[in-house]
């Protein structure tokens, strides 16, 4: 693919995907369509923006008419764009819907008019639900979303489905764990909780601490993408994670650890409504079938990240202001205990 259309670029991972593919010189051009919500951020791509194969075009995914003209200049799309954070699909799930679910089905009618060769979806692990203490979700396991965002980004999955189906378009989904590393918008457990230490502020623990997830650094998970565009089979869904489970408060304890901080930073707050025990995914599909692997141990990747975040103090304590200082006092003011 030597075109391509990336929406939702101005993110965390989809900025992460953009300077991995302009980076490995794969491409040709790179269109980057985002309507820079609160989480999109133009600084993300500051370093490539003077790059000729790239191009940033502000809108949005809701907009036929825009993403049609861009697909007729590509050859292939791949959409991170979409409300991301769970926590605010529980105070008000409208935009989600409006994103996830009306976004996809525009971006898919457009695919089709403009007749794309490929059309990735960026789903989540979160679609499948939650586990116990065992087991792993693969690609066959039922959805059961529960959270307004999860159903959302189920609903979407639900459509690229019917378009490949029903219209024969060449769509492929990928269903990624819980992504960390550079730029993620400090609103996620891993940034938040280095930024409050960075800042030497408390670090708020949802209930108990012992939610598992499975972390995959964001630069491994764009190398799936990366692979799944070039030779993911239309109509399949790929699996992808770091084989990395770890408790909420492990991970607390690691980053206290690696901050030079003690338990006393740590807040008990209320619990997330709903909140998901455990996520943990198989990725033999996508091992055995493209040959991907994460690179990235997590104490190796969660220094680069913390690094990352020392270095670049003025990109969050810029957006720790205004609107997000709002935020976070609606999402935390009351759930202290
Ligand atoms: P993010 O919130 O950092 O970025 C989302 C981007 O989409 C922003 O740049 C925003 O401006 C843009 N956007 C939002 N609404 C838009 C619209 N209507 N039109 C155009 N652009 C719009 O999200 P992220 O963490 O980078 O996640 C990217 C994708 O990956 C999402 O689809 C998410 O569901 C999925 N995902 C995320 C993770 C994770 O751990 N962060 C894991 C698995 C899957
Ligand atoms: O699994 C993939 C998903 O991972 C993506 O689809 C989502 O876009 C992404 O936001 C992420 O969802 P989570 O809800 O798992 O991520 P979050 O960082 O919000 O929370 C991770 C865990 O940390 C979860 O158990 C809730 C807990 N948590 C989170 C925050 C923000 C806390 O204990 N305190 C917090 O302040």
């Amino acid at each position: 693919m030597k075109k391509i259309l990336v929406t939702g670029g101005c993110g965390f991972i989809g900025s992460n995907f953009i300077r991995h593919m302009l980076s490995h010189g794969k491409v040709e051009k790179i269109i980057n369509l985002d309507l820079l919500t609160y989480a999109g951020n133009l600084e993300n791509l500051a370093d490539v923006e003077a790059d000729p194969r790239y191009e940033f075009v502000r809108g949005d995914v809701c907009n036929f008419d825009l993403a049609a003209e861009l697909m007729g200049r590509v050859d292939a799309a791949v959409n991170f764009a979409a409300e991301s954070h769970v926590d605010r699909s529980i105070i008000d799930s409208s935009r989600f819907v409006r994103t996830n679910v009306a976004g996809v089905q525009t971006l898919l009618d457009a695919a089709r008019e403009a007749g794309l060769e490929r059309f990735v979806q960026i789903s989540t692990d979160e679609v499948y639900g939650s586990l116990g203490p065992e087991g792993r979700f693969t690609e066959r396991t039922p959805l059961a979303p529960n959270s307004p965002y999860s159903a959302s980004k189920a609903s979407a999955d639900m459509l690229v489905r019917a378009y490949h189906h029903t219209h024969g378009l060449p769509a492929v989904i990928t269903r990624c764990s819980n992504n960390y590393g550079p730029y993620q918008f400090p609103e996620k457990i891993v940034p938040l909780f280095i930024t409050n230490l960075l800042a030497d502020k408390p670090v708020p623990i949802y209930g108990d601490g012992a939610n598992v997830r499975d972390w995959i650094f964001v630069g491994d998970h764009c190398c799936a993408i990366d692979a799944v565009l070039r030779d993911g089979r239309p109509g399949e869904i790929y699996n992808i994670g770091g084989g990395n489970e770890r408790s909420n408060i492990e991970i607390t304890r690691l980053l206290l650890a690696e901050l030079g901080k003690d338990e006393s930073m740590i807040e008990h707050i209320a619990d997330r409504p709903g909140h998901d025990l455990r996520y943990a995914v198989d990725c033999s599909k996508i091992q055995s079938e493209l040959g991907w692997r994460p690179a990235h141990g997590f104490t190796e990747g969660l220094r680069l990240t913390i690094n990352w975040y020392r270095d670049n103090a003025h990109w969050w304590r810029r957006i720790k202001t205004g609107e997000y200082m709002k935020y976070y006092e609606q999402q935390y003011g009351k759930r202290r205990q």
